[in-house]
């Protein structure tokens, strides 16, 4: 079986979020099952600055008035063919998204993954799509190419990984591409490329069974619920795994010192020490919450302005704290880091090894999100140790198992509702737990490190769906 799959990021050539890390990842799972997968992205100029694709060849797409170039570049990388799609004018920016022609930027690219498929010469029996940036992908290939046998045959996957972003344009984007007008394409009044993608490929996915049941409903689905409710039997929620060489505390050159679940208590301590130490903190036996996170809407910091110096001034707790984006947050952090520069750290930026540390380090892990479609950091927590501390919602909701004091079940600590309050009782709860069961804490820093979160399982569904489609 032959798969494309196409993305507008991919780890490691580029990332800004957790879509990166699923295009880094699934292929190897895929080809560990006899796949034959291939990736296809952008050729941003950062990656094209470093020169390590090879040129395989060109087409042309025509946008408006003008034929543009589409060079198409091959890398390897641990044994997955990347293509990338070359274009100076679209793609030779700094950045890759928030650009005032980020529409037409990506169905320039829409058209051009089509094209670059002729190019190397690999038709793939399942186009394999992920967000926005692709969603015209399955539209143009049943309008425009409905003649060419390779091409015929393609089925079609679409993977939501955030229903918020959907790709909304003034109709006028129309005007200068090359592709019939049909209904599909227009949602209140504008192109919408998530919904064209919904209406128009073969299978739709999203990253976890609770947030497909959750976009379904008008809280969660954006206007959109009511769309994919049409194609509520073509629609299936797989959960994502997390790369588990890559994040192993055992082999994890970023931290401090490595540790299995043999270890960990000693483990755990020499990295919290140390990371207490690079901040600038002390407290070893102190409850540590860390934070690794994009500071966007969707991750609920919002929650934690109302409560948190209650939290610091009624308990032991220490903060470390990681992430960049809107700057209403990283203002509120600076602001917390200034009043309690004791308790409170935060780096505003992103850092691999220092998130490495921080997952390594802390004792409890903060995802509050107000809606989460997976979710990696509560994973990948779990896997060195770490006890998330999660709203019930989303991926949060599959994969973390909440603490029940009477059966000692549990690998991290939940709450329900989006309101700060319920996340103040449950950090309260954490520091509790931490500071007067410790035995109960460890007993889950166990459970939570057990936990599989390989792409495997995850894998195989795909498989399974991709085999449904072909047949
Ligand atoms: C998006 C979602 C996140 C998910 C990731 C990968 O970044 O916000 O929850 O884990 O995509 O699917």
């Amino acid at each position: 079986m032959r798969v494309l799959i196409c993305a507008s990021e991919g780890a490691p050539y580029a990332k800004t979020g957790g879509l990166a890390d699923v295009v880094g990842a699934l292929p190897k799972a895929l080809q560990a099952n006899g796949v034959d997968v291939r990736v296809i992205m952008p050729y941003y100029k950062k990656i094209k600055d470093k020169n390590l694709a090879q040129y395989k060849g060109y087409a042309y797409v025509r946008i408006g008035a003008s034929t543009e170039y589409v060079g198409v570049f091959e890398a390897v990388h641990e044994n997955v063919i990347y293509y990338f799609i070359d274009s100076d004018r679209y793609f030779g920016r700094d950045g890759f998204y928030g650009y005032g022609d980020d529409g037409e930027r990506f169905a320039f690219f829409d058209f051009a993954v089509l094209e670059a498929m002729k190019v190397v010469g690999f038709f793939p029996d399942i186009l394999h799509l992920n967000d926005w940036q692709t969603g015209l992908i399955p539209y143009i290939l049943k309008n425009n190419y409905y003649a060419y046998f390779e091409y015929n045959r393609i089925k079609t996957v679409f993977s939501i990984h955030n229903i918020q972003y959907q790709g909304n344009f003034p109709m006028d984007l129309m005007n200068i591409l090359f592709m019939p007008y049909y209904n599909s394409l227009e949602f209140m009044g504008d192109i919408n490329f998530m919904k064209t993608a919904i209406i128009e490929s073969n299978a739709i996915t999203t990253v976890s069974p609770t947030y497909k049941n959750e976009v379904l409903t008008d809280q969660y689905g954006y206007y959109l619920n009511n769309i994919l409710g049409l194609r509520y039997f073509d629609f299936y929620g797989i959960l994502n795994g997390i790369d588990v060489n890559k994040y192993n505390p055992e082999t994890d050159k970023l931290i401090y010192k490595n540790y299995s679940i043999k270890n960990v208590t000693t483990g755990k301590k020499a990295n919290k020490e140390a990371l207490l130490k690079e901040f600038g903190l002390t407290g070893i036996d102190a409850p540590l919450f860390g934070l690794v996170s994009r500071l966007v809407d969707q991750k609920g910091i919002d929650l934690l302005e109302p409560i948190i110096d209650e939290v610091i001034n009624y308990s032991n707790a220490n903060f470390i704290l990681m992430g960049s984006g809107d700057s209403k947050y990283e203002n509120f952090f600076r602001s917390l880091e200034s009043k309690y520069p004791n308790r409170f750290k935060a780096y505003i930026g992103y850092s691999d090894p220092i998130a490495q540390k921080i997952y390594a380090g802390c004792d409890i892990f903060l995802m509050p999100s107000k809606f989460e479609p997976c979710g990696l950091g509560q994973m990948i927590a779990m896997r060195y140790g770490t006890l998330p501390l999660v709203r019930e919602t989303g991926g949060l909701k599959d994969t973390v198992i909440p603490y029940n004091q009477y059966t000692g079940e549990g690998t991290g600590f939940t709450f329900t509702n989006f309101i700060p309050n319920d996340l103040k009782e449950v950090m309260f709860l954490a520091v509790n737990v931490y500071n007067n069961n410790k035995l109960a804490f460890k007993k889950m820093v166990k459970q939570a490190m057990e936990k599989d979160f390989s792409w495997d399982q995850s894998a195989l569904s795909y498989i399974d769906l991709y085999n449904r489609l072909i047949k």
